[in-house]
């Protein structure tokens, strides 16, 4: 969908103007195309540079240098584990080696039926429950092997 003045995508439009000639306004403007449609479109990026007078080079620098955002949608269920110093300490690399064998994708991938999407992230606030995750935007905390688990599965049977 395409606005008919300036070629802006139609979802793109009000989030453009919300942040034209903010300053720094390039990470908020990414946080709230993801935040609006679960990814940050590449076709979306020379609107967005356009609008910030930035170049496409420089936006899809700052796409790719965070991943936290994504170039493709998420999959239905997306599990996120923690890979932070405290997470980590606490046995986060386990976890995460039993959740890609369990979904059968590696971190940053998604399965081929859309059905997970498996991201890690560098602190989800809560280090002093470490390790740490989040499925579907729900937190858990003190994750062990069988919790973990648990959790795959309980996301596994729901559609
Ligand atoms: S390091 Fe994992 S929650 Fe902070």
């Amino acid at each position: 969908m395409e606005t008919r003045d300036r070629g802006v995508p139609g979802p793109l439009a009000p989030l453009l103007e919300a942040h034209r000639g903010r300053p720094g306004a390039l990470l908020p403007l990414l946080h709230a195309v993801q935040e609006a449609v679960g990814y940050v479109p590449p076709a979306w990026v020379p609107s967005i540079a356009e609008a910030l007078d930035l170049s496409r080079a420089e936006v899809h620098g700052v796409i790719r240098f965070y991943p936290h955002f994504r170039q493709t949608p998420a999959g239905a269920h997306r599990v996120v584990l923690c890979r932070g110093e405290s997470c980590l300490a606490r046995g986060a690399e386990a976890l995460i080696a039993q959740a890609e064998q369990r979904l059968g994708v590696p971190l940053g991938g998604d399965t081929p039926d859309g059905r997970f999407s498996l991201e890690g992230v560098y602190c989800l606030g809560l280090c002093g429950c470490s390790p740490a995750a989040m499925l579907d935007g729900q937190v858990h905390g003190r994750l062990t092997p069988q919790r973990l688990d648990a959790l795959l599965a309980t996301a596994q049977e729901r559609p």
